[in-house]
């Protein structure tokens, strides 16, 4: 006699919105337990709010503000914002906080590649490394020219890093063997960077005076924001490199095409800037100047990692378990 089998209720999947893009290795782990919406990298915002609307989850990057209004179009359903990103500038955590939605971010796992990418454009700043490239490419190259491409010898130079945490902290320990003295400015003292490398707590006018290379690693934050403007320009060395991984609202972008172009500070590297994709067009046109487009945590090896992080903080949160990398 055939038995029936137990009557199951099958429960409805969670829906997931990719806003823009996700590399596999989260991806497949998403798709596994959720039905995926995908916006694509060109999602307009208000294509992404129709998408958003009965939401589980939603995975974000930090050119997608996740603002009170995308929460509200969501649905109550909504349980997680889950960055790709160890910055979440992008996300009103306070909204998120009112409305009981998780938020979470991908620490660590990109650190190196960042610290390294800054470690690049310090490099191609002070010896004009992307400039010199182009200029050959161009047909500009007329031979080895004594007075040509002169540029700055880090060997012994004074590095000031803004914010020490953790890429902060990386880059240190990848410019220790270059640096004659390294500088930080941090909200509270690193007692064990301090041990490790000789590094000195500064006041940010003192670093600023006295660095050959000013490296920006604070999250954006109102005590951050437009941190480094006209009069800090003034301050630095006219020989000074500005290097910028961290966030473009950090640098008056304005106020440095016009130190570059008179002269008043040495070179800078940029990979953000404060409406992306927008570079501004006085940086664009600024001597000096070498501009990336927002790669820092471009390696196969990060951005994985990345994407997994990004898949388990989403999914524990689903499940009601507490994620690894929750921020609100
Ligand atoms: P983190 O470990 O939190 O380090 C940030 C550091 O900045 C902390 O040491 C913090 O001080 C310090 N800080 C915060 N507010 C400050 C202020 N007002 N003045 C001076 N220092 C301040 O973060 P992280 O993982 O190193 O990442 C840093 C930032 O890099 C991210 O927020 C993101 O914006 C940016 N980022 C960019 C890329 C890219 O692709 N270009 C990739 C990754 C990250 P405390 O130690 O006292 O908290
Ligand atoms: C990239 O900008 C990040 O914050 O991870």
């Amino acid at each position: 006699m055939a038995v029936d089998a137990p009557h199951r209720t099958a429960t409805p999947r969670p829906t997931v919105l990719i806003a823009r893009s996700l590399p596999c290795a989260g991806h497949e782990l998403l798709a596994a337990a959720c039905e995926i919406v995908t916006g694509g990298l060109d999602v307009p915002p208000e294509h992404l709010r129709e998408l958003a609307r009965g939401a589980a989850g939603i995975v974000a990057d930090p050119t997608v503000p996740v603002d009170e209004s995308l929460l509200e179009v969501a649905g109550p359903q909504l349980k997680v914002v889950a960055n790709f990103a160890v910055g979440y500038d992008n996300i009103d955590l306070q909204a998120c906080r009112r409305r009981g939605v998780i938020a979470t971010n991908t620490p660590d796992v990109l650190t190196n590649a960042t610290a390294e990418l800054a470690l690049g454009l310090t490099l191609s700043a002070a010896r004009h490394i992307a400039t010199a490239d182009a200029d050959l490419r161009a047909g500009r190259w007329a031979g080895v020219d004594p007075g040509a491409y002169l540029g700055i010898e880090l060997s012994g130079a004074t590095f000031g890093i803004v914010g020490l945490g953790r890429i902060g902290r990386r880059y240190a320990e990848l410019v220790a063997g270059l640096a004659g003295e390294i500088l930080y400015v941090s909200r509270g003292p690193k007692r064990e960077v301090e041990r490790q490398l000789g590094a000195v707590r500064a006041e940010f006018d003192e670093l600023l005076e006295r660095a050959d290379v000013v490296s920006l690693h604070a999250p954006l934050n109102p005590g951050t924001s437009g941190l480094i403007g006209r009069g800090q320009l003034r301050s630095m060395k006219p020989t000074a490199i500005l290097v910028n991984t961290a966030r473009g609202q950090l640098v008056d972008s304005s106020a440095l095409a016009d130190a570059l172009t008179r002269g008043g500070i040495g070179a800078a590297g940029l990979d953000v800037y404060e409406r992306e994709p927008d570079v501004p067009a006085e940086l664009l046109a600024a001597p000096r100047c070498v501009l990336l487009p927002h790669i820092g945590s471009a390696t196969r090896r990060a951005r994985n990692a990345m994407a997994t992080l990004v898949a388990e903080n989403l999914l524990a949160a689903l499940r009601g378990d507490e994620p690894p990398n929750r921020v609100a």
